[in-house]
C-alpha cells in the first residue's frame, strides 16, 4: 500500500512540545519530548489493511546516548524501539518497527523509558 505520513506535531503529545528550531524536519515542526520517563507521542494510524505493517519513525538525537521508547499499539506492548544517536539535532534518521495493525485507526504510542526522554520526533510513516 502507499506510504502515509503521520506528523508528530499533529499527534497526541503528553509531556512534550512542538518546536521548529532544528532544521530538516518534515511538516511544520517536530516534537521535543520532555526529558523525563513517561513522556509520549501517540499517533492515530489509519490502516487500510489489517496485517503486518512496517512503521518508520523519523527522528533526531543529537546526544551520544540511545533514547529508547516503549511501543504500544492499542494498549498492547510491542517492546522497545531504539533511537540511537544521529550526530546532531539537525541530522534526521529513521528506525523501523514491525507490528500487526487492524484495519482502521490504531493508536500507536511511543513512550520514553528513561529520564532523558525520547528523541526529537519528526514523523511516523506506515
Ligand atoms: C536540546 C535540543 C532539544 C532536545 C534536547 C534533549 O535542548 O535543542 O531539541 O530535545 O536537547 O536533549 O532532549
Ligand atoms: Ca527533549
Amino acid at each position: 500500500a502507499a506510504a502515509v505520513d503521520y506528523e508528530a506535531e499533529s499527534a497526541v503529545i503528553s509531556q512534550g512540545v512542538v518546536e521548529s528550531n532544528h532544521a530538516g524536519y518534515s511538516g511544520t515542526g517536530f516534537v521535543n519530548f520532555d526529558n523525563v520517563a513517561g513522556s509520549y507521542v501517540e499517533y492515530s494510524v489509519n490502516a487500510a489493511q489489517a496485517g503486518t505493517h512496517t512503521l518508520t519513525f523519523r527522528y533526531a538525537n543529537g546526544t551520544a546516548d540511545n533514547r529508547p521508547v516503549k511501543l504500544v499499539v492499542d494498549g498492547g506492548d510491542k517492546g522497545t524501539v531504539d533511537f540511537p544517536a544521529t550526530g546532531d539535532w539537525t541530522t534526521w534518521k529513521t528506525v523501523t518497527a514491525t507490528v500487526q495493525l487492524t484495519a482502521g485507526v490504531n493508536k500507536v504510542r511511543t513512550t520514553a523509558t528513561t529520564a532523558n526522554g525520547g528523541p526529537n520526533a519528526d514523523k511516523l510513516t506506515d
